[in-house]
C-alpha cells in the first residue's frame, strides 16, 4: 500500500467540488487505462497511474485523487459500446419513454440533449419519435455509430462553451440527460455551468450513475477506475449542484450497473422536491456515507475480497482446473490489477465486443477472445466480471451449467455459484 507512482499533474489535493483538502483513504495501486485493451507492440507505451479514492468530509463527494487525461480514455478507439447489452437497450428505451410521458408531455417541439450519448442507445428512442435531440459525445467512433442510426450527434466534450454553441444553434433544452457519464467528468462545475446555460427555466437535468450506497454495501470496488472520477450519493449530488442553482428534486434507484441511482435536478424552486429525496438522504446518513470511518471499513472489505479471490483461483489452478473470465469489463481492470491476477490464473476472457477481441487486457495482459472460444470448449469455471449483467447472462448460459461449468463471483462476496 506504499506504492507511489509519479503524478502526471492531474491529481488533486483538494475536493473537485468544494476545495476542501482531501486525502486518499486507500490505494488500489498502479493502474492502467481501464478500457486500454492493447497489442504486445503497445506494451512499452502503456500508461499507468495510481488509483486511489478519497472522501471529502465537507461535501461528501467520493473521488479518485488522480485521473489520467481525458484524451487517454475517450478517443477514436474507445472500446466501450453501450449497445452490447440487450437489457441496457430496454432500460434506456424505458427511460426515454418515461421522459416523453412526463416532462415532455404537452410541450411543443421539445429539445432533448444527452451528454456522452455513446452509440445513441438512448437518443435513438427520441429520434424514432421525431423529437428534436442532440447527443454530445467526445469519442468519434461511437458518435459515428450513433449518426449512422439517425441520431444527431456533436463530437465534443460538454461544458459551458459547448452549451452556448448548442443553445445558439438549437435553442434551450427541455431535458438534459446523461447515463453513466456524469461520474466521468472531473470538471463537474463546468458541466453544471453548461447545464445552467442550456436548460430552460422549467427544464430538468436527469442523470444516473453507479451508486455509492451499493458500492459500499456490496464492496463493489471495481466501480472505481480511471473513468469514474466520482462515485455519487444523494448527499454529494445535492451539494455539488446546489452551488449552481439546481435542486435535487427526485431520486430513483436502478438495478443497472450493479446498483445505480437516477437523479433529477431542476432550477432552484421550479419543482417540488419528491419525498424520496429526504428518505434517501436519511438512509445515507444511517449507512454512514457521510463518515470517514465507513471508508476505512470499505478498505478492509476490499482487502478481504482481494485475498479470497486470489486464494480461490490459486487453489483451482492447483487442482488443474480451467478458469476463463466472462466479460472484459472496464471494472475488471481494477480487479485484475489490484489483485495481481494474470494469465497464469485466468486462461482468457471471453467478450462479445469486436474491438476488444484479439487484444490483451490492460496491465495484466490476459488475452481477450471472442465468445465462440468460450462456448467451443467450456472451462471448469467462468469468473463473472460482467456481474452487473448476471441475470441476462445466466438466462443464456444454461448449456455451460449443464456441461458442469460453475460461476465464480466476487460481488457482494467471493464464491462459487
Ligand atoms: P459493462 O458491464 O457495461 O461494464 P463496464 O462498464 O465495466 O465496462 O460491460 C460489459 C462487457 O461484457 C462488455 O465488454 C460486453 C461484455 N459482455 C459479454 O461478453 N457478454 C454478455 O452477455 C454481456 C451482457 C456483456
Amino acid at each position: 500500500d506504499s506504492f507511489q507512482f509519479p503524478r502526471d499533474g492531474r491529481s488533486v489535493t483538494q475536493c473537485r467540488i468544494c476545495d476542501t483538502p482531501i486525502k486518499a483513504f486507500m490505494t488500489f495501486g498502479r493502474m492502467p487505462i481501464a478500457n486500454g485493451f492493447l497489442t504486445p507492440d503497445q506494451f512499452p507505451q502503456e500508461h499507468f497511474f495510481e488509483l486511489a479514492p478519497a472522501f471529502c468530509p465537507e461535501c461528501g463527494m467520493l473521488q479518485i485523487v488522480e485521473q489520467p487525461a481525458p484524451e487517454m480514455m475517450f478517443h477514436e478507439n474507445y472500446a466501450f459500446f453501450s449497445g452490447t447489452s440487450r437489457y441496457m437497450q430496454m432500460h434506456f428505451q424505458r427511460m426515454a419513454e418515461q421522459v416523453m410521458a412526463t416532462i415532455l408531455a404537452g410541450r411543443s417541439d421539445p429539445f432533448v440533449v444527452e451528454l456522452g450519448s455513446n452509440d445513441g442507445i438512448m437518443l435513438r428512442n427520441f429520434a424514432a419519435k421525431g423529437i428534436r435531440h442532440l447527443g454530445c459525445e467526445p469519442s468519434e467512433n461511437v458518435a459515428a455509430v450513433a449518426r449512422s442510426q439517425g441520431v444527431n450527434t456533436l463530437c465534443a466534450f460538454f461544458g459551458r462553451d459547448t452549451a452556448l454553441k448548442i443553445r445558439a444553434e438549437h435553442g434551450p433544452a427541455d431535458v438534459i440527460q446523461a447515463a453513466n457519464v456524469m461520474c466521468h467528468i472531473p470538471d463537474l462545475q463546468g458541466v453544471a455551468k453548461g447545464v445552467e446555460a442550456l436548460l430552460k427555466p422549467d427544464g430538468v437535468l436527469i442523470f444516473e450513475d453507479p451508486y455509492l450506497g451499493d458500492v459500499i454495501e456490496k464492496t463493489s470496488y471495481d466501480q472505481i477506475y480511471d473513468e469514474h472520477v466520482f462515485v455519487f450519493s444523494a448527499i454529494s449530488v445535492k451539494n455539488a449542484f446546489a452551488r449552481h442553482g439546481l435542486d435535487l428534486v427526485n431520486v430513483e434507484p436502478q438495478v443497472t450497473h450493479g446498483g445505480s441511482m437516477r437523479y433529477t435536478l431542476a432550477p432552484k424552486g421550479s419543482r417540488p422536491v419528491a419525498s424520496a429525496v429526504e428518505a434517501l438522504l436519511a438512509k445515507e446518513v444511517a449507512q454512514g456515507l457521510d463518515k470517514a470511518a465507513t471508508y476505512d471499513r470499505f478498505r478492509a472489505n476490499c482487502e478481504t475480497s482481494k485475498r479470497e479471490l486470489v486464494a480461490l483461483l490459486t487453489r483451482l489452478k492447483g487442482e488443474g482446473k480451467r478458469v476463463v473470465g466472462y466479460g472484459a469489463t472496464s471494472k475488471s481492470t481494477t480487479v485484475l490489477n489490484y489483485t495481481g491476477i494474470g494469465p497464469d490464473l485466468i486462461e482468457f476472457i471471453s467478450d462479445t465486443t469486436p474491438i476488444k477481441q484479439g487484444k490483451l487486457t490492460p496491465g495484466m495482459h490476459i488475452p481477450v477472445k471472442p465468445y465462440g472460444d468460450f462456448t467451443a470448449r467450456y472451462p471448469d469455471y467462468a469468473l463473472l466480471f460482467a456481474w452487473n449483467h448476471k441475470a441476462e447472462i445466466m438466462e443464456k448460459e444454461d448449456a455451460f451449467k449443464a456441461a458442469g461449468g460453475q460461476w465464480i463471483v466476487y460481488v457482494p462476496s467471493v464464491g462459487v455459484v
